[in-house]
């Protein structure tokens, strides 16, 4: 049995823990040869492999981003993409093919399975942890921490100075990083993008702050926005790969608290550091046991599934239900926060 392993999408730290745990137990356990496709689905799109054995994966452990390189090229809208695909993975002779990605790596890999017999097992991964199938991706908690540290460390220079600081976090559609590591953090307001805020409530809760000495921490989701009326963000744009980008919602929050209540405000956007460096030990544990159950699903040839996390159980789940809606924050878990606001 050959079996190939790729990695799509934006990067997170765990990646290579999972890559490892699969060639590991593969190889010692199953004798499966392997082969590494470059770049996500543009490796078996070009034909694009690279060697992978236990070598190859000795020592990744705790590095962040991936051995074998990221994208999100889609081979659905390649021109003969699912074609190519094939016809690689048939020169490769690939058996079977292990995805590690997010939504939209992982929805490539549930069409390829469902309408073209492509035989995948699927891993989650993303920093945001929004895949509604499990309960926890890796890259999360490592992104947390990243998070946490900055907020703790903004705390000192926003009081020397006593300065309004705002954290942007990344979360394009789901408030999970900001909601934790605003928590973790002590954050005096916490937006996410699931709940339009009030810039006037923000700005109360910013002066009730300094009204007992303390200088507040805004963290901010960047997909979060202001409600109706209140929008003067620049529109959302798409750089020349396609991807939107948003809008600075952390910038323009600092300047809008300053002309509202006359403090100093400054932004820290920690954009990509969240994403970087070594995975923490929870996103190590948890990415070493999705490896070691997916090669274990390639074995059970229980193709058109993913691994998921339910508790502390790692089940199998169809890959079209891991990719169907987006888990966001529950309005409960947000308004539990809301006590420290202010
Ligand atoms: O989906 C993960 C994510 O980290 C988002 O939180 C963020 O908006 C996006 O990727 C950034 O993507 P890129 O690296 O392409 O700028």
């Amino acid at each position: 049995m050959r079996v190939g392993v790729l990695t799509g999408g934006g990067d997170c730290p765990g990646l290579n823990a999972v890559i490892r745990a699969v060639v590991r137990k593969g190889t010692q356990e199953y004798e499966y040869d392997f082969v590494g496709f470059r770049d996500g689905w543009r490796g078996p799109l070009e034909g694009d492999t690279v060697p992978l054995d236990i070598p190859a994966v000795r020592g990744i452990l705790p590095r962040g981003g991936t051995i074998l390189g990221s994208s999100r090229t889609n081979p659905f809208k390649q021109e003969e993409g699912v074609r190519r695909i094939r016809e690689n993975l048939a020169k490769c002779e690939v058996d079977a093919l292990v995805t590690i990605g997010g939504e939209d790596t992982l929805g490539v890999a549930a069409r390829l399975s469902a309408e073209h017999g492509v035989p995948c097992v699927g891993v989650p991964k993303t920093i945001d942890n929004d895949l509604s199938a499990t309960d926890y991706t890796f890259g999360f908690d490592t992104a947390v921490g990243v998070a946490t540290e900055a907020i703790d460390r903004l705390h000192t220079t926003a009081e020397s100075h006593m300065r309004v600081l705002v954290v942007e976090v990344m979360g394009r559609h789901a408030g999970w990083i900001a909601l934790h590591s605003g928590l973790a953090g002590g954050a005096n307001a916490i937006l996410i993008p699931e709940q339009r805020f009030d810039i006037d409530q923000v700005c109360a809760w910013v002066e009730s702050r300094f009204k007992v000495r303390y200088a507040p921490i805004v963290v901010v989701a960047e997909g979060a926005m202001p409600k109706d009326g209140q929008m003067v963000l620049k529109d959302d744009s798409t750089d020349s790969f396609g991807h939107v980008r948003l809008s600075g919602v952390g910038e323009w929050l600092a300047k809008e608290i300053e002309r509202r209540t006359g403090k100093e405000a400054r932004t820290t956007v920690l954009g990509h550091t969240q994403r970087g460096g070594t995975p923490s030990a929870f996103d190590r544990w948890l990415a070493t046991r999705f490896g070691l159950h997916a090669i274990d699903a390639v074995r059970d040839g229980d193709f058109g599934t993913m691994v998921a996390l339910r508790g502390t159980d790692i089940v199998r789940v169809p890959l079209a239900e891991a990719t169907a809606k987006l888990k966001t924050v529950d309005p409960k878990l947000y308004s539990e926060a809301g006590v420290f606001f202010g």
